[in-house]
């Protein structure tokens, strides 16, 4: 693939991708190994929506980031491991041994059960075999549903069962920072509402004692004894399922987005190569958890299609101390950090004491993802990491996108503090008003929508095309609607600034108000609850809940400590709220809806300008809100 170096080359690519965006993803793929060439590049249509890259054509991901590079790449570094205790032994793995080690426990999932379309949930902390366990079930054509370990057992069965998951991979105990965390337990607790689910395959890696209930629960150590190290990647139609990642939106439950096999490849890699401006040799570390969307794209899958060295670290940024994330750096000579902004500001409140001990010379590049980054943390990440010398690159996407949309080319597109700045070749961004008009010229802000596929967008939500229908392409006719709000400055640049729907993100993590409201609501003194973010220093942003309790007798203090043990037990730890307020009543219209609006602008601090309240039901409220507010 020819990169793009300058930024003359960037503006010609684009043209080149819109004036004919299927001869440019034509050349794209042919780099790739296939079994089958594909029929036709592209058909589309997004009022159903259908979207098929490479139909009828055949080929395994894991030929692509394994079989490819060998045996050239055979001793070259894949991941170099790096535990969350800095006093345990770091792990390397070669090309040849991933390689090895995808095929042994690929056959492993074959033994126990799996077979090509099977759902198979991960749920485990951040080891090597969390990446060997996605690229087996991918070898196989089995499709992987990582779920993120922070969430609660009643999470997990949820996204269990409504992807129907015949095995779930897991380990005893999970290292977080200080803590050990008994994440098999989760596992058996979700499994007692999950028949469907033949066989545990669990990994020893804390040494904590477990239950083992016989005849499901088998051990990652011993299947992978047994098992052949030849598997034959399976061969997958380009529109095959590759994985399910569950995510939320504004209403409901979260939603299984479905990636397929051949234009993820495709895309991600592509992505990966010209944001980045990886080269041979260099060391690339990407701090996401595995369980988000982006562990999927840019540590597993894109860094591995271009034969990347990569770190994978398990622990979190201020253990042992708040300067973890920089010793690591100057240990592997990174040259190139992907990490995100609540990471930076957490840092950034340390104080630079933890920063001055490193040299931090290695590195060349630096990336953020999965909120706005605000100005400040931008400089401060530019001055003190980078040393004024590494281009940021703000690289904008989601679940649903599959890969980097808007983002500057490292060392390429000129940057701006807190602006994911141009569309990558094939991306085609366009701002609409509320009616679904298009928004001209510079200079102006509207929602985020795209006009045109790429060849990682969504292809349905799982077991419910309907919602993928009405939740991302109905909204306007025509366009695939992102839920973001957008300006587009003089230059034309993008800004994200954040949803525009009931999504929170909070430390970058993607909750749904509506959510985090049937958590608050299965208390039982809880009659009703109304749930808004606000801006929040280090996260992003904060959760803010309103609520209506029917026991007088209870004191304010035992309420709220009940209503965040509710909320982890229904979600995860991540989803308690920052703030409780107990109110009598909640801003409704005549008609009852909640007027969100005032309940979001008292969470931020603002008590006047609150607009019109004359329409709603009971004024008086409003009075009562602003006088609790929780400062
Ligand atoms: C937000 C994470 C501003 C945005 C990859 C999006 C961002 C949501 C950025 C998706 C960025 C992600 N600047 N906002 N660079 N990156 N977002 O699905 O609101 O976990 O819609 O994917 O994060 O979150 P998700």
């Amino acid at each position: 693939m020819a990169r793009i170096t300058s930024f003359e080359e960037y503006q010609k690519e684009y043209k080149k991708s819109v004036d004919n965006p299927e001869a440019f993803w034509a050349e794209q793929a042919e780099q790739f190994t296939w079994q089958k060439k594909w029929d036709t590049v592209l058909k589309w249509n997004f009022a159903e929506p259908t979207i098929e890259w490479f139909a009828g054509g055949k080929l395994n991901i894991t030929e692509n980031c394994l079989d490819r590079h060998l045996p050239e790449k055979a001793n070259q570094v894949a991941y170099y491991w790096e535990p969350n205790n800095p006093t345990e032994k770091a792990v390397t793995l070669t090309y040849q041994q991933l390689h090895q080690q995808v095929c042994r426990f690929a056959n492993v999932l074959k033994n126990n059960g799996a077979k090509k379309g099977d759902r198979v949930c991960i749920y485990m902390p951040m080891v090597p075999e969390l990446a060997i366990a996605l690229l087996a079930c991918a070898r196989i054509g089995a499709v992987h549903s990582v779920v993120f370990g922070g969430f609660s057992a009643s999470a997990l069965s949820g996204r269990i069962q409504d992807c129907d998951c015949k095995l779930v991979v897991t380990s005893d105990g999970a290292y977080r920072g200080a803590k050990t965390i008994p994440i098999k337990a989760v596992v058996d607790e979700a499994l007692e509402i999950c028949p469907g689910v033949e066989k545990v395959i669990v990994l020893n890696r804390t040494n904590t004692e477990i239950k083992w209930v016989e005849g499901r629960d088998v051990r990652w150590e011993e299947e992978v004894q047994k098992a052949n190290a030849d598997c034959p990647a399976e061969p997958m139609d380009a529109e095959d399922m590759l994985f399910i990642l569950y995510t939320s939106g504004s209403t409901g439950k979260p939603k299984g987005v479905v990636h397929t096999c051949g234009g993820y490849m495709v895309y991600t890699h592509y992505s990966f190569e010209n944001v980045f401006q990886y080269n041979e040799g260099g060391v690339y570390w990407c701090t996401a958890d595995i369980g988000w969307v982006t562990g999927h794209s840019y540590i597993v899958y894109a860094p591995l299609l271009a034969g990347a060295t990569s770190v994978m670290f398990e622990g979190v940024p201020a253990y042992p101390d708040a300067g973890r994330f920089w010793q690591v750096i100057d240990k592997y000579k990174v040259n190139i950090f992907y990490t995100a902004p609540t990471a930076i500001r957490a840092l950034e409140a340390m104080g630079l004491d933890y920063v001055k001990p490193y040299k931090l010379d290695s590195l060349r590049v630096l990336g953020s993802v999965g909120e706005p980054i605000n100005e400040e943390a931008w400089n401060w990440y530019n001055e003190n990491i980078g040393k004024g010398k590494c281009p940021i690159v703000d690289t904008w996407w989601q679940t649903e996108t599959g890969g980097i949309l808007i983002s500057p080319l490292a060392g390429i597109t000129k940057t701006k503090p807190s602006f994911a700045t141009l569309p990558l070749p094939g991306v085609q961004p366009i701002l609409v008003d509320e009616k679904g008009n298009e928004i001209m010229g510079n200079g102006v802000e509207g929602n985020l929508c795209i006009k045109f596929p790429w060849p990682s967008i969504i292809r349905t939500t799982y077991g419910d095309h309907e919602r993928c229908r009405q939740t991302y392409f109905a909204t306007y006719l025509g366009l695939y609607f992102t839920g973001d709000g957008c300006k587009r400055d003089e230059d034309g640049y993008y800004r994200i600034t954040g949803r525009v729907d009931d999504v929170l993100n909070v430390s970058g993590h993607r909750l749904g108000t509506a959510e985090v409201e049937s958590a608050i609501n299965m208390h039982v003194d809880i009659v009703e609850s109304a749930v808004v973010g606000y801006p929040h220093d280090i996260k992003g942003q904060g959760i803010y809940a309103y609520v209506i309790c029917t026991n007088k007798n209870k004191d304010a203090e035992t309420l709220r400590k009940e209503i965040m043990a509710e909320v982890a037990k229904a979600i995860g730890p991540i989803a308690k709220p920052d703030k409780i307020q107990i109110v009598t009543g909640l801003p409704k219209t005549r008609s009852g809806k909640i007027i969100r609006r005032i309940l979001r602008k008292v969470a931020e601090g603002e008590t006047n300008n609150l607009g019109d309240i004359s329409t709603l039901l009971d004024p008086l409220v409003v009075k009562e809100i602003i006088a609790g507010a929780i400062k």
